[in-house]
């Protein structure tokens, strides 16, 4: 079951992260808790790319760490009051409400350096497959990246005029799009071969996935989330699901993830399990 290949293989990425961390003094227990949960998407696409077209997994462990850094320091912002103000994150309280709000600002920077610090791991490879990675998770994170999409997201709220369709792909491309393209494309970086298949592979999987988190804070269930439901519409927030409406937004999600699948038909067989996990990005209740 795709459920159950999600749950082995992400695990690998956490171990690695884990080890990462620091084992004593005031950081290690809030940056051990802001990693645990979560469903690892973003490692496992690390990790079942690079499996794919060859690499060890010895490799493809400490990208794969490194990407689910950068994602969870991410959702520790998001969710700290300047932002989306949540109080729950994967079934338990926001390091925020847990600590404090300088606790989770800290936690939130060390992860980021964390990130950097395993993306460039010697076992990851040679030199240049390290800056290669090193330099597109540092473009994937930031202000043209994540950030972006994330200051995009915020200035929604106050705007005027609702965003149009493609201001709203523009900025989902960014928050959600950048880390998981990344994740799709870094095990082609890691085996030296043209990451362009995989990278459409994952615009277009990030897309979905962010379509399908935006009708499940409509349609979920704030227990199976572990995240508080009804947030979008309450804070104004420009999604599919604002503009379009339920329906269309989920056959958008489809068409995303035939684009997806079609993406990889020069892998064949071999990325039957990348197909799978299009699928689920969908199909998935949390
Ligand atoms: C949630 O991401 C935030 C978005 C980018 C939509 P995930 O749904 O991957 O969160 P976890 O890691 O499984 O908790
Ligand atoms: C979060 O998007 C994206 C990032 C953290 C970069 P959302 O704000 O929609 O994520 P949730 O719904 O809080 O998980
Ligand atoms: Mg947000
Ligand atoms: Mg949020
Ligand atoms: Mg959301």
């Amino acid at each position: 079951m795709f459920a159950d290949r999600l749950k082995q293989t992400s695990a690998v990425a956490r171990a690695c992260l884990v080890e990462a961390l620091p084992g004593a003094g005031p950081m290690a227990e809030p940056m051990g808790y802001a990693v645990a949960g979560g469903k690892g998407l973003r490692g496992f696409l690390v990790l079942e790319g690079a499996a794919m077209l060859g690499v060890p997994e010895s490799a493809a462990r400490f990208p794969a760490a490194a990407v689910e850094a950068i994602h969870a320091y991410s959702l520790v912002h998001d969710d700290m009051p300047a932002m989306d103000d949540d109080d729950m994150r994967r079934g338990q309280p926001t390091v925020h409400r847990k600590w404090d709000e300088a606790t989770a600002i800290l936690v939130g920077d060390a992860l980021q350096s964390v990130a950097f610090e395993l993306v460039t791991d010697p076992e990851t490879g040679p030199a240049e497959v390290r800056v290669a990675l090193a330099r597109s998770l540092a473009e994937a994170a930031g202000a043209r990246g994540m950030v972006l999409g994330q200051a995009l997201d915020i200035a929604a709220e106050s705007a005027s005029e609702p965003l149009t369709l493609d201001e709203i792909i523009a900025l989902q491309a960014g928050k959600t799009g950048a880390l998981i393209r990344w994740s799709a494309a870094a095990g082609a970086v890691l085996a030296g071969e043209d990451p362009g298949p995989l990278t459409r592979y994952g615009a277009a999987l990030g897309l979905a996935f962010q379509i399908a988190d935006d009708v499940l804070d409509v349609e979920g269930d704030a227990g199976t989330l572990g995240k508080a439901v009804g947030k979008d519409a309450e804070a104004g927030k420009a999604t599919f699901v604002s503009l379009l409406g339920l329906g269309p937004a989920k056959s958008r999600a489809r068409d995303l993830v035939e684009e997806a699948q079609d993406a990889l038909t020069s892998y064949g067989k071999r990325a039957d399990i990348l197909r799978a996990a299009a699928r689920f990005v969908i199909a998935r209740e949390a």
